[in-house]
């Protein structure tokens, strides 16, 4: 897997985004061999630098980053030589002009191809000034070598504002050329979710309505606003874990086996899925959704602020930090099996992870009840699979006990790559299969819509949860059980 010679253009290059994650992963392909002989880097941003400036900032990004693989010697010299710098307004044509002309360096020294992936790792506001400037300098034009756009989340903030962008952005780039990007498809284990289910015989038959009792998927974090409160105030979790990554989770485990293991198979199977889910009507939302915000509580032994204290969030903000969903698809291998999702900031620690929950034996002939086997993905930390089951404790009398078979990454021994270096060379390669496409990302706003409307433009209407609801450190709001309940319970992580 090498990608053809090919300048990366990131928009937004001083931001956060770029230097945590975009640099480390770009820094750590090359290198490993990976990006081939002809690569090179612009940076574009509004602020004005020098190259030899860039240069220096993007090296002190590389070192300070916990994310930097490994500097060998002498490579931080090498890689600064693929470096460069353009400035200017989003919204004039000037910069774009300044991008092509690196396109035209570029094709001299890449013997004559014009590749080109334009990287948008800006505030979304400015998706679409860029696309439209990208493609009012013919930038977009693929006669000269192929030209790919890779759109960071959020993915617009409802249905028609993500339906506007996806109408704009196709105002100038075909489907095939346009990479949305979510992260979670990055990570390894999300992928061995697809190897273990469609490459094993084993699970397949066990996994619909007749054996799985409900589905849970988690991604907790510890965390809290890290200084993001202008973001995260007008997004909220919902738009900013459940309607991308969380969505993505479901749909990989939810999907019928694809024909093949391509973008657009595995993608049609993603969008039948999320087509199928049952809608959430406006007056259902409050039987099938828990949100939750956190206030003041401790974590690991010290006391951390409420939401509302974090600086630059409102004293009386609304926005949730936490959110419980209920799905239900309308097909038949799920009919009548939960699919339980939550997600929440400051919640006890990180943990990310899928648990297949089977139906309990039919019969129970031992003493004491019967427990539901338990199939669990953990997506991150210690990622691994599991299996939980019953067996007999050793002794005289026929007791049953739960034990778990685990297989841990840690077995390969082999170091996991970060998500965004996958899915960098992915969109370098111009393999889509773990982009999610405008289809998908339609439904799964459709998905959420509801949730959103009933919580965002309906203040005061329906069950209204005095906020904060939950204490940092704790497991969410108590509604949250009371959604999953009364004989299921969420796993204890
Ligand atoms: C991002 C969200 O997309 O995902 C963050 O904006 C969140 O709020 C992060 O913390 C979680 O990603 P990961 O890979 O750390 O689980």
């Amino acid at each position: 897997r090498a990608p053809e010679p090919a300048t990366m253009v990131i928009f937004g290059v001083t931001g956060d985004l770029s230097r945590r994650k975009l640099l480390p992963a770009i820094f750590g392909l090359w290198q490993d061999g990976l990006l081939g002989s002809a690569f090179n880097i612009v940076g574009v941003g509004r602020q004005e630098m020098t190259d030899d400036e860039f240069k220096d900032y993007a090296v002190k990004a590389l070192q300070e980053s916990k994310e930097t693989d490994a500097i060998q010697p002498g490579s931080l010299e090498k890689f600064r030589e693929l470096l460069f710098y353009e400035f200017g307004e989003f919204g004039e044509d000037e910069v774009y002009d300044l991008v092509g002309q690196e396109l035209d360096r570029a094709e001299a020294a890449h013997g004559g191809r014009k590749n080109a992936l334009f990287y948008l790792s800006t505030p979304p506001s400015l998706f679409e000034p860029i696309s439209n400037g990208l493609g009012r300098l013919g930038l977009a034009d693929q006669s000269e070598g192929w030209r790919r756009i890779v759109i960071e989340k959020p993915f617009g903030r409802d249905l028609d504002s993500a339906r506007e962008l996806n109408a704009a952005i196709h105002a100038t780039w075909d489907e095939s050329q346009v990479y949305r990007i979510d992260h979670y498809l990055g990570k390894e284990t999300v992928q061995n979710l697809m190897a273990i289910r469609f490459g094993n015989a084993i699970f397949e038959p066990l996994w619909n309505r007749g054996y799985v009792d409900h589905v849970q998927i988690t991604a907790a974090e510890d965390l809290g606003l890290e200084g993001r409160a202008g973001y995260y105030e007008e997004a909220g979790i919902v738009r900013d874990m459940l309607q991308n990554h969380l969505m993505q989770l479901f749909a990989l485990t939810a999907m019928e086996p694809p024909a093949a293991f391509d973008a657009d198979a595995i993608r049609d199977e993603k969008t039948k899925v999320l087509r199928a889910v049952k809608p959430i009507p406006l007056d259902r939302v409050d039987q099938v959704a828990v949100r939750g915000q956190y206030g003041p509580g401790s974590m690991d032994g010290e006391r951390v602020p409420g939401y509302r204290e974090e600086p630059g969030v409102k004293p009386d903000s609304r926005t949730s930090t936490y959110v419980a969903v209920k799905l239900e698809i309308d097909n038949w291998r799920w009919q009548g099996v939960p699919f339980f999702l939550r997600t929440g900031k400051r919640l006890p620690k990180k943990v990310t992870e899928i648990a297949v929950v089977f139906k309990r034996a039919p019969l129970g002939i031992f003493p004491g009840g019967l427990e539901r086997n338990v199939l669990a993905f953990r997506i991150q930390p210690d990622e691994g699979v599991s299996l939980k089951f019953s067996s007999k404790s050793p002794g005289q009398e026929m007791v049953l006990r739960e034990v778990v078979m685990d297989f841990r990454y840690d077995a390969f021994g082999a170091q996991l790559e970060s998500p965004y270096s996958r899915l960098l060379l992915d969109a370098l390669i111009g393999d889509a299969t773990l982009f999610p496409r405008e289809d998908e990302v339609d439904h799964a706003w459709q998905i959420v819509s509801g949730i959103l409307q009933a919580w965002d433009v309906r203040p005061g209407k329906g069950r209204t949860p005095d906020f904060p609801n939950y204490a940092a450190g704790t497991w969410g709001p108590e509604d949250a059980e009371a959604l999953i309940g009364p004989d299921r319970r969420w796993r204890r992580l």
